[in-house]
């Protein structure tokens, strides 16, 4: 009863009646089609005209068993342990006799240390099989480590990238695990494939663009460089979603996202529930948040099947808000960072990129579902008031306080569905959902909430093998006073203090039995001095659904 009489069955009805443009329906159809340039997000450029992807960058990389001193090409990339007085190791000795010295010249004219980030370059004489030189920095051999292999590679993509080198030998650091090869390949991939979808020419853009053709990998496995390349066009994908403006990705754009994945996996199928089926399944929590935007929301489920039999089943959940304006209760205050609110769907990226370098990887015996309610939170006539009271999909009533703690509630309702698939080993939700959480953990780390404690150590365990940085923290039942409404069941916020605290309290509330667990990454999604998107959470999700493979 209460339900019917929720805004967005009215809503729902105008939009649904095909060819009766009524209501907001004929507002809508009078929209110039600039104003929601809503495509597909493909891994190619949206702007007419312009080639440049943000797909990975072409080159073809291959392992080479070839030593340093017999290499040939434009330029020779070498790692160097860090050191007060560099040693060099046997193949590095024979490059140098080989080059006439110039290697130990190199280290000596820059003072080289091997510090981690550090470089120099220099050109050969002719007659030298590689025309450039590079060293690069590794740090202290005791302490190499994901973060120390992904600076590696960021360091080799930007020498290649500024030496303009076509054909490229580089070295890779000598007695370490595969792992760490391969994160130095996945840092250097995505070093190499810059974002220049939204330039309307490359001109003036050439030194940011890689001339790479050929990059051959000294030591390195063809494995390596596998996995290496699936994870990195998942984060890729990552990337190339959170970092496109709302206008290009709406909800509508982010469901063909999902749809071309599946066309390109025979393991991945795809479902999109609309408006009005998700009024069906009474999601009225996440229809609420929606109910004030043009844009239709997409309800997308998306579902990796392994070959075999399957023996655990999981859900990632990603909050998908492709733009959140904080609705009436308006981002409008200085650091409100409004215009930065596209990536308010850095979990539905995380998620999709998950699900690209999961099927990529195709472990055995795991199911993964993917799941996001995506839409946008917009204010208008027919947007959701605060004080309004949504019913979510379990029945649980809700007072909206604030419109703006609106991830929460499609989340709800998304959780909600992510149980009802039922017998799921575990559901994991992934959001950016407070300024509080940065304010508590700073920009670098996500924090981690569950109910359980064997899903938290294998998240954890998971983030540390992927060198992504999670921190885990209270689901403090002492505050969920602070969520209980006087008229509703719940209202979506707490007290300012433990924002981040009370929102993963409200969440747990959607979910009965299943081991379930919370990742706030409103800090760790953007980055500006990483070029904006980072790509944060898809090696975190891949090695934690790797984890349950047989
Ligand atoms: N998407 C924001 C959270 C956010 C804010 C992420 C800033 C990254 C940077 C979320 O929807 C939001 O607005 N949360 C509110 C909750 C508050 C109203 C309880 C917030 O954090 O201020
Ligand atoms: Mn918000
Ligand atoms: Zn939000």
């Amino acid at each position: 009863m209460l339900r019917r009489a929720a805004g967005f069955c009215l809503l729902g009805s105008l939009t649904t009646v095909p060819g009766l443009l009524v209501g907001w329906t004929s507002r809508m159809a009078s929209k110039p089609s600039f104003r929601s340039a809503s495509r597909a997000f493909t891994m190619c450029s949206p702007v007419p005209g312009q080639e440049s992807p943000i797909g990975m960058c072409s080159a073809s990389l291959a392992p080479s068993t070839e030593s340093p001193s017999a290499w040939s090409g434009d330029l020779l990339v070498v790692p160097i342990w860090e050191a007060d007085t560099i040693d060099l190791s046997d193949d590095l000795s024979q490059l140098d006799i080989a080059i006439g010295g110039a290697l130990a010249g190199l280290i000596a004219d820059h003072e080289f240390k091997g510090k981690a980030g550090s470089s120099a370059v220099v050109s050969l004489p002719t007659g030298t099989s590689a025309r450039r030189i590079a060293i690069i920095g590794l740090g202290k051999e005791t302490d190499f480590s994901q973060t120390a292999a992904r600076k590696c590679g960021a360091s080799l993509a930007s020498i290649i990238i500024t030496q303009k080198a076509k054909v490229v030998g580089a070295a890779l650091p000598g007695a370490v695990e595969d792992k760490l090869h391969q994160a130095v390949l996945e840092a250097a991939l995505i070093g190499l494939s810059p974002d220049m979808r939204y330039k309307s020419s490359l001109e003036g853009e050439e030194s940011k663009m890689p001339k790479l053709e050929k990059l051959d990998l000294l030591g390195a496995s063809q494995q390596a460089i596998t996995a290496a390349q699936t994870v990195a066009a998942g984060m890729l994908l990552t990337r190339g979603l959170v970092g496109s403006p709302p206008n290009f990705l709406t909800p509508t754009a982010m469901a063909e996202t999902a749809a071309s994945l599946a066309s390109e996996f025979d393991t991945l199928s795809l479902k999109v529930l609309e408006q009005a089926d998700c009024e069906a399944l009474g999601m009225g929590a996440y229809l609420g948040v929606s109910q004030g935007a043009c844009e239709p929301p997409k309800f997308i489920h998306l579902q990796y099947t392994p070959a075999g039999p399957v023996e655990k089943r999981i859900a990632l959940v990603g909050k998908g808000l492709t733009f959140d304006s904080g609705g009436y209760n308006l981002k409008a205050g200085a650091g409100s960072m409004i215009e930065k609110m596209k990536f308010d769907m850095g979990g539905a990226g995380a998620v999709l990129g998950a699900a690209r370098a999961i099927a990529g990887l195709a472990p055995s015996g795991v199911q993964v579902n993917f799941i996001i309610a995506a839409c946008e939170n917009m204010l208008s006539a027919e947007a959701m008031r605060p004080g309004d009271i949504l019913i979510a999909s379990n029945q649980k009533t809700i007072e909206v306080i604030n419109t703006d703690a609106e991830g929460r509630l499609t989340l709800a309702d998304a959780l909600v569905y992510a149980e009802g698939l039922g017998e799921m080993d575990a559901i994991v939700d992934i959001a950016t959902l407070t300024g509080a959480c940065i304010i508590a953990l700073g920009p670098d780390y996500g924090g981690l909430w569950s109910s359980d404690e064997e899903l938290s150590a294998r998240l954890l365990k998971s983030a540390s093998d992927a060198g992504e940085l999670l921190w885990a923290m209270p689901l403090a039942k002492e505050y969920m006073e602070q969520i209980k409404s006087p008229i509703a069941d719940l209202k979506n916020v707490g007290d300012r203090g433990g924002g981040s605290i009370t929102a993963a309290l409200f969440l747990k509330e959607f979910v009965k039995e299943t081991p379930w667990a919370h990742m706030d990454i409103a800090g760790p999604v953007w980055d500006d001095k990483k070029g904006g998107a980072t790509g944060y959470a898809v090696r975190t999700l891949s090695e934690f659904a790797l984890s349950y493979s047989s």
